[in-house]
């Protein structure tokens, strides 16, 4: 007898019962299955292997065979990649909470990006659909980007802060003329973590030493340790670095970088005084180095205006990070870097080497929102917005969190920076106050090395206000059980 194409024919039939069975089933017993195929039991219990094999049923010695509970596909065995890949490339290199996107129900105070109703939603959406119907659909854009996008950066950066601060700056008693920014020290970036990914790989070499604020911006934490820095942490828990420990980190490490968020730092929201600027400015000159000053909340200035360093620096030292991700819209990618020297050649290099050119699409798009007349007007109902939901939550700190927990108020950006009580850990916080519906970042993400204390970062830009007093109720019950 032919057992092989004959068992076949029967696994066929079954697995088309099986198939209209629930899990769970009980095929018939093999004696019931050789009467309705006509085929010996060896043929039949061949049969009911191969769909053991197949995971469509199981047999229970004594029982009989049963249809089993439909499984997803096998996992995957990828276990010959661990020899493969080899040891990590960047030693604890991890992507930051804020990216996590939760289910509605969430209240989410942990990520960075505003609101719809704090985007220039219409203008945006107009702008694109005029993109998609011009030219840009089809062009491909030079290769540092169009060369209005391009101007109007550089035309930003001259004008930002007072007309003094943008066109003049003091050496030792000495006022100098500073050239302004050009066109043609812009290059477009995708965004602004592509931009500091690119400066950090045009500018550091593997093994390089970049000096950085402690706490400072998580995603430029990974990049530099994804173009292999070595990251140099000088503290700042208040105001500004201190020059002194800023110069020292300069003669230990030899660093000819320094990544800093002068405005409305993320995460701890402080600021640089104008003459705090001028001594750190100074440092970095002395040293020889590179600031690369990350502008990432230039456009929520909401008690005090900005003044980029770059638009005071004549020698090239500044390298400027712009982006228009948070108040154009996270769909629309587009930064710039404002640089000068060989400095910018290498940075446009990177960019070409790394993807050749920005969407020129996505180009005019943000042109056009941003030159707009409207846009102005627009940044003012933002901040005013921003303003209320920023006081709004600070007063629910104030009033259901401990003294002291508030570290400071900003005066821009859009987030708070809370110390927890003596002996609370962030994650274990951050992780009970996710189950119980709210979601903070840790601390810990934004310390380049160990974390000097129990810390959570809250956004107030990308939750509904209306339930901020949820949010922080749920926060100091969470607090008051881990504290007692
Ligand atoms: C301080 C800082 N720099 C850079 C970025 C990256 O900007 P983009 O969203 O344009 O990539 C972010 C994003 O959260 C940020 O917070």
């Amino acid at each position: 007898m032919n057992h092989g194409s004959s068992s076949e024919r029967i696994a066929a039939a079954l697995r088309d019962d099986i198939r209209a069975l629930p899990s769970g089933s009980a095929l018939p017993a093999t004696r019931a299955l050789t009467l309705r195929f006509g085929a010996g039991p060896v043929t039949v219990q061949q049969a009911v292997r191969t769909l053991v094999r197949e995971g469509l049923v199981e047999t229970r010695p004594g029982a009989g065979t049963f249809v089993r509970r439909p499984m997803a596909s096998p996992p995957a065995d990828y276990t010959w990649q661990t020899a493969a890949l080899g040891p990590l490339r960047a030693e604890g290199a991890f992507v930051g909470s804020t990216m996590q996107t939760p289910p509605v129900e969430v209240i989410g105070l942990h990520s960075g990006y505003p609101a719809d109703e704090l985007l220039p939603a219409r203008a945006v959406q107009t702008a694109l659909a005029r993109a998609a119907r011009s030219r840009s659909a089809l062009d491909r854009p030079p290769a540092s980007g169009l060369p209005e996008l391009r101007a109007w950066f550089a035309d930003e950066l001259a004008h930002s802060g007072t007309q003094r601060a943008a066109a003049e700056q003091s050496t030792g008693g000495a006022v100098l003329t500073v050239a302004a920014p050009s066109a043609g020290d812009v290059t477009i970036m995708p965004g602004g973590q592509s931009a500091l990914s690119s400066v950090f790989r045009a500018l550091g070499r593997p093994g390089d030493a970049i000096i950085m604020e402690s706490p400072g911006y998580w995603g430029a934490i990974a990049a530099a340790r994804q173009a292999g820095l070595v990251i140099v942490p000088v503290p700042r828990d208040g105001a500004a670095v201190d020059p002194v420990v800023l110069a020292e980190a300069f003669e230990r490490s030899r660093a000819r970088l320094f990544y800093a968020m002068p405005h409305f730092a993320n995460p701890t929201g402080g600021s640089w005084s104008p003459g705090e600027a001028d001594r750190i400015l100074a440092v970095v000159r002395e040293n020889g180095a590179f600031l690369i000053e990350d502008d990432w909340a230039h456009d929520f200035a909401l008690d005090l205006p900005v003044r980029p360093l770059a638009a005071r620096d004549a020698g090239g030292h500044v390298v400027y990070v712009r982006s228009l991700t948070k108040s154009v819209s996270p769909a629309v990618r587009i930064a710039a870097v404002v640089a000068r020297g060989p400095a910018r050649s290498r940075i446009q290099t990177d960019r070409v080497v790394d993807g050749l050119y920005v969407s020129g699409v996505l180009q005019t798009a943000a042109l056009e929102v941003v030159g707009a007349p409207s846009w102005p007007g627009h940044l003012r109902r933002m901040r005013e917005q921003l303003r209320l939901r920023r006081d709004s939550l600070v007063a629910l700190i104030d009033e259901l969190l401990p003294a002291g927990t508030l570290t400071a108020v900003p005066q821009g950006g859009l987030n708070l920076w809370l110390r927890l009580p003596a002996g609370v850990e962030a994650p274990e916080f951050v992780a009970r106050a996710a189950e119980a519906g709210v979601l903070v970042s840790p601390g810990d993400e934004w310390f380049p090395a160990e974390p000097t204390g129990g810390f959570v970062r809250l956004n107030y830009s990308g939750p509904d206000p209306s339930r901020f007093g949820e949010g922080v109720r749920i926060l100091a019950a969470t607090l008051d059980r881990l504290v007692r």
